[in-house]
């Protein structure tokens, strides 16, 4: 079991992402097949899975809507079946909305939760159950924010408390999954200039009565290192993460925001 345990991430079972067509999910997915990963992307938007599925040179591509445990059920089913069980889970699909928290209705909450929190869960739970079928380990990385460490974060309560979940739920995770030779870390990304990111700055201009450009402009003056965030930035992370060079890391909820939030 322990040698099993020593093999490297490459070489323990495909790559699966969440998420991957589109911002940081499309880069963890180009990051960790340009490291020898063989990745399989998957997406609610199942066409945009297939793009990053060719620029990775994936054997396959599947729609998954992480809200939905029967497709997670079946898809991570496929995946051991035509490709061998995963060996890497990176949970990234997510979604966000902003509002004041005064204006929230409890269907956006739902769906807030349902996706970020409920999503990471059910995808989490069915890869794993994969791992420690197979016996080779694993490594999860869960795709958390910076708002998952502070609230200090406007017109996104549901999202920061979706992603304080999304860093409980690793820890206990990492704890259950440790003697399986499964580690599970989340990582907390800031500002990422992402289609995410462009729908907030038009969200957030309306919210504050100001301009996009002047939103934009605060994000940068909010990061010590001075620039918006790449999808890139967090994808090295990730990759990390499920390397052997971080062999000993579990449960942690790594920054990774330019110094936007220390803690
Ligand atoms: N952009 C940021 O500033 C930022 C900061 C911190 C954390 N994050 C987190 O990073 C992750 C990726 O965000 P992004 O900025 O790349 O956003 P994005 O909108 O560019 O990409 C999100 C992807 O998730 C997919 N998706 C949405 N709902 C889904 C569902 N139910 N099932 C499966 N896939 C679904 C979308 O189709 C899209 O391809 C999210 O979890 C987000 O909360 C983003």
């Amino acid at each position: 079991m322990a040698a099993e345990h020593g093999r490297s991430g490459t070489d323990r079972g495909p790559a699966v992402v969440t998420g991957a067509g589109s911002g940081i999910g499309a880069a963890v997915a180009r990051e960790l097949a340009a490291r020898g990963h063989v990745v399989v992307p998957t997406d609610l938007d199942v066409a945009s899975a297939e793009r990053t599925a060719e620029d990775c040179g994936s054997p396959a591509a599947y729609r998954l809507d992480v809200t939905d445990p029967t497709e997670v059920a079946r898809v991570v089913g496929t995946v051991v079946e035509r490709h061998g069980a995963p060996g890497v889970l990176v949970s990234n699909a997510g979604i966000s909305k902003m509002r004041r928290f005064l204006d929230l209705t409890a269907e956006e909450l739902d769906a807030t939760l349902s996706v970020n929190l409920r999503g990471v869960a059910l995808c989490g739970q069915a890869a794993a159950r994969a791992m420690v079928d197979a016996g080779r380990g694993g490594a999860i990385v869960n795709v958390a924010s910076m708002a998952g460490k502070q609230g200090k974060v406007a017109f996104l309560p549901d999202y920061v408390a979706s992603k304080f979940g999304v860093v409980g739920l690793t820890q206990a995770m990492a704890v259950e999954l440790a003697p399986f030779g499964i580690r599970v870390n989340s990582v907390c990304p800031g500002y990422v200039a992402t289609s995410m990111q462009e729908r907030e700055l038009v969200w957030e201009a309306a919210l504050r009565e100001t301009t996009i450009d002047e939103v934009r402009r605060s994000y940068v003056a909010d990061t010590p290192l001075g620039r918006l965030e790449l999808p890139e930035d967090v994808a090295k992370v990730v990759a990390f993460l499920v390397s052997d060079d971080a062999a000993f890391v579990t449960g942690e909820a790594v920054a990774v925001n330019g110094g936007a939030f220390m803690d």
